[in-house]
């Protein structure tokens, strides 16, 4: 039985290893990627451990208050215990927790040529909102997708609010 808990910046080292399988070098996140997520990022990364507390899967989570968005940054499961639903139960805990803490939506980018991630996203609920041409560099094109946390209506009010508090406020004379 696997089991998660919040990453600390002593799991660096491990997760950079994993992340080195289970993405290509050119879209892998180095030492220094990893470091600023785990120590300095407004977020958390949920880790995904194994009886011997050898880590199986991951997922880094962002917080973005001025876009009333969390956004998906990483999520990795090692192969070894793949297609047993370890992903999709991560993502199911952020959108738990991310309902109850009132945010409006998640956000994510995925390669068009990733059809696993694809499909565990689009089974979840994530609709395609905007493609990102060579996102992944030359050819390797990509789309944004986002999964609405409240209603079409709250985000409009939400977003009428936010429009509201950047402008500068009107000096009486
Ligand atoms: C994508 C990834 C995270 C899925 O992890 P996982 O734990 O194996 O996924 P789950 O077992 O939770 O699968 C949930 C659903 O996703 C879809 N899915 C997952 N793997 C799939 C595959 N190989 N083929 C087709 N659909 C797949 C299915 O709809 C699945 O539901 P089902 O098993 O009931 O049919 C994993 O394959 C991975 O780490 N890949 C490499 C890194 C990566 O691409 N991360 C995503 C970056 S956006």
């Amino acid at each position: 039985m696997l089991t998660v808990r919040a990453a600390r910046t002593d799991d660096l080292g491990a997760i950079v290893n994993l992340e080195r399988y289970c993405f290509p070098p050119e879209v892998a996140f180095g030492r220094s990627r990893w470091h600023y997520l785990l120590a300095h990022a407004k977020g958390r990364t949920l880790l995904l451990l194994d009886e011997k507390h050898q880590l199986m899967g991951y997922l880094c989570l962002l917080e973005h208050r001025g876009w009333d968005r969390l956004v998906i940054q990483a999520l990795a499961i090692r192969w070894t215990v793949r297609r047993l639903g370890w992903a999709r139960r991560l993502l199911e805990q952020v959108i738990r927790e991310g309902k109850a803490a009132g945010w409006g939506a998640i956000r994510l980018e995925v390669g068009d040529a990733n059809e696993e991630a694809l499909a565990l996203y689009q089974g979840l609920g994530f609709r395609p909102q905007q493609r990102l041409a060579d996102y992944y560099g030359r050819d390797q094109h990509a789309h944004r997708l986002v999964l609405p946390l409240v209603s079409d209506e709250e985000r409009e009010r939400r977003r009428v609010a936010r429009t509201q508090a950047r402008k500068p406020s009107s000096q009486a004379n």
